[in-house]
């Protein structure tokens, strides 16, 4: 299956920057990313057009890129700017393609397509990692060798958690929850509800709550594969605007490096103990850890199964219930895909 183009994908963690440059596959194209003087920024195609090594090998010179090799220099639009041993004439011909890069809630999102038609405002918002007064948050990264969509059904089915995950959560049983999954434009929403949960003592203590809890752990998915897990809990009775209730939000973003191969960018936001760096750096190393020992195997062993192929509905899975939500986004992609061949995605985007 092709790659949607005309859409924001997740390159980095912004953090990824601060110590230079990245250079990172995304949708099959080797790309360097590094932060400019003034904050932008610069998204290069990493491959130097005299001898089609990658600029990465080279070194930062101000604002530009020079190529290690022999030195063609090319500035954060793609221009070259130095041709050391030639003459202007070659120098104009040199430029190589940039693409659209911002930097929002902590995350550096890139853009694929036509550049004309990028505009940040279609970039989901994740609050949570850049409003520091309210959340402590951590990030982090894994790398999965299974197609992006895979991940995000199962971020979309909750369902496995009781099973994959028994020691993180053990009010974690489907069945006792309520599911309701919308559609808000190309946005799909699993929401769940939990209506009594009764708190170990150590999360009592932890987030401040008494022992009978109700909360909710909605997903929301939008493409290419940007899930925000929306997770809380109050205390039983009252509501999540109540003074008191907790907010535990989390973020995948998933990118294709290559059809079988993923870029996870993974975050956690919590409202309780929101200094404390121990407790951000325990939940980091946790879910770094689930992910690459248990969401992460499932996935890769599911993509072993369908071998060349993405498309999972061609195999003819069965379809259970907790499965709407996964089935409602992979539809809407294929629906973009099929329109961004088609040139219409385009005029959709630009009406965004
Ligand atoms: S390979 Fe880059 S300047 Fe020659
Ligand atoms: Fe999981």
């Amino acid at each position: 299956m092709p790659f949607l183009k005309n859409t924001w994908y997740v390159a980095a963690n912004a953090y990824e920057l601060d110590e230079g440059m990245v250079s990172r596959k995304i949708c099959n194209q080797q790309i360097v990313m590094y932060r400019t003087s003034t904050g932008e920024i610069a998204a290069l195609a990493d491959r130097c057009p005299h001898r089609f090594v990658p600029l990465s090998m080279g070194k930062r010179v101000g604002d530009t890129l020079a190529c290690g090799y022999h030195g063609l220099r090319f500035d954060s639009s793609g221009a070259c700017v130095e041709a050391p041993n030639d003459d202007d004439s070659q120098k104009a011909r040199a430029c190589i393609k940039a693409y659209p890069a911002v930097e929002r809630d902590a995350v550096i999102w890139l853009w694929m397509g036509q550049s004309e038609l990028a505009n940040p405002d279609s970039i989901p918002a994740f609050t949570f990692l850049s409003d520091k007064e309210k959340f402590g948050s951590c990030q982090g990264y894994s790398h999965i060798k299974g197609n992006y969509q895979l991940i995000a059904d199962n971020l979309l089915d909750l369902s496995h958690v009781h099973y994959l995950h028994p020691h993180i959560h053990e009010g974690s049983d489907f069945s006792a929850f309520t599911n309701k999954v919308k559609l808000d434009g190309d946005t799909v929403w699993s929401m769940l509800w939990r209506h009594r949960y009764a708190l170990d003592e150590k999360r009592q203590h932890m987030m401040g709550l008494p022992a009978e809890v109700e909360g909710q752990g909605h997903s929301r998915w939008d493409v290419p594969g940007v899930l925000l897990v929306d997770t809380a809990l109050w205390e039983h009775g009252k509501s999540l605007e109540a003074p008191g209730s907790v907010e535990t939000p989390s973020a995948h973003l998933l990118t294709p490096e290559t059809e079988f191969t993923t870029h996870y960018f993974w975050a956690s936001g919590r409202t309780f103990d929101i200094h404390n760096e121990a407790m951000s750096a325990g939940t980091a190393q946790m879910m770094k850890a689930v992910f690459e020992t248990q969401d992460g195997p499932m996935v890769e062993a599911q993509q072993a199964d369908m071998g060349a192929s993405t498309d999972f509905l061609e195999h003819h899975p069965i379809i259970l219930k907790a499965d709407a939500a996964g089935v409602m986004a992979r539809r809407i992609l294929k629906r973009r895909l099929k329109e961004e061949a088609r040139g219409v995605g385009d005029a959709l985007v630009a009406a965004e």
